[in-house]
């Protein structure tokens, strides 16, 4: 089986949980790709009425519109009901890393004005330790750019400045610069997280800690299960 297989097994599992007049997270990346078309099929078909949906990217957003799905703002709906989102790497409390595709801070937006997110996942991104598998992408100021950067490398990160595939710096939707931060194994990615949050210069980062109400995961072996805290 291959992983698209799994994504979309993952990411179809969680739509079931969506129902009509909600308000909808729309997540980023290539697993909820496979939300975002399964709920414009399902809205077409009638099958889910009066969904308004937002978008955590831009990205996001032209692909929802471009299978019409009805948006909406904060300032319209304050409160979304589901969000389905991916995720670069679960731990077994279910904190996360997440953008790997740059969305990271208008995710964590979302997430945090969500009662239920599932985030979906192939079994490839489960890890013992959040930065077993995967650095933590911090987004910076373009103005704090060195401060920031020499901070993370006294926590003991490997940091990389993230570029495009023209090798440009990156951009994120806030028009600000993402540093690719490798640290290893991080032990308490709670302390982390309040480091990380203290620095004026660091709009956002990608630890997603106690955010995700449940994971849903597709596994070749063990097919679909769900991990949810106690
Ligand atoms: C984007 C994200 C994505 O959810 C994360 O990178 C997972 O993406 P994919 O489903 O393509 O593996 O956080 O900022």
């Amino acid at each position: 089986m291959n992983k698209d297989t799994l994504k979309k097994a993952a990411a179809e599992k969680a739509v079931e949980e969506i129902e009509s007049g909600m308000t909808i997270g729309l997540g980023t990346g290539s697993t909820a790709y496979f939300a975002i078309i399964k709920i414009a099929e399902l809205i077409k078909e009638g099958r889910l009425k009066n969904i308004k949906a937002i978008p955590t990217s831009k990205q996001t957003e032209e692909l929802a519109r471009e299978n019409n799905i009805p948006l909406t703002t904060f300032a319209e709906s304050s409160c979304i009901d589901i969000t389905i989102d991916g995720a670069d790497e679960v731990d077994r409390k279910l904190n996360l890393i997440k953008g790997g595709g740059g969305a990271l801070l208008r995710e964590k937006v979302v997430a945090q004005s969500t009662k239920k997110n599932i985030i979906v996942v192939d079994e490839s991104k489960l890890s013992e330790n959040l930065g077993d598998n995967f650095f933590v992408p911090v987004e910076v100021l373009e103005y704090a750019l060195e401060p920031e950067k020499k901070f993370l490398q006294e926590l003991g990160a490997l940091v990389k400045i993230r570029r495009d595939i023209e090798n440009k710096i990156f951009k994120t939707d806030e028009n600000n610069i993402i540093l690719d931060c490798t640290f290893g194994s991080i032990n308490e990615p709670a302390d982390l997280n309040k480091q990380l949050n203290e620095r004026a210069g660091i709009v956002g980062h990608g630890l997603f800690i106690e955010l995700a109400s449940k994971v849903i995961v597709a596994s070749e072996e063990k097919g679909i299960f769900t991990l949810e805290n106690k």
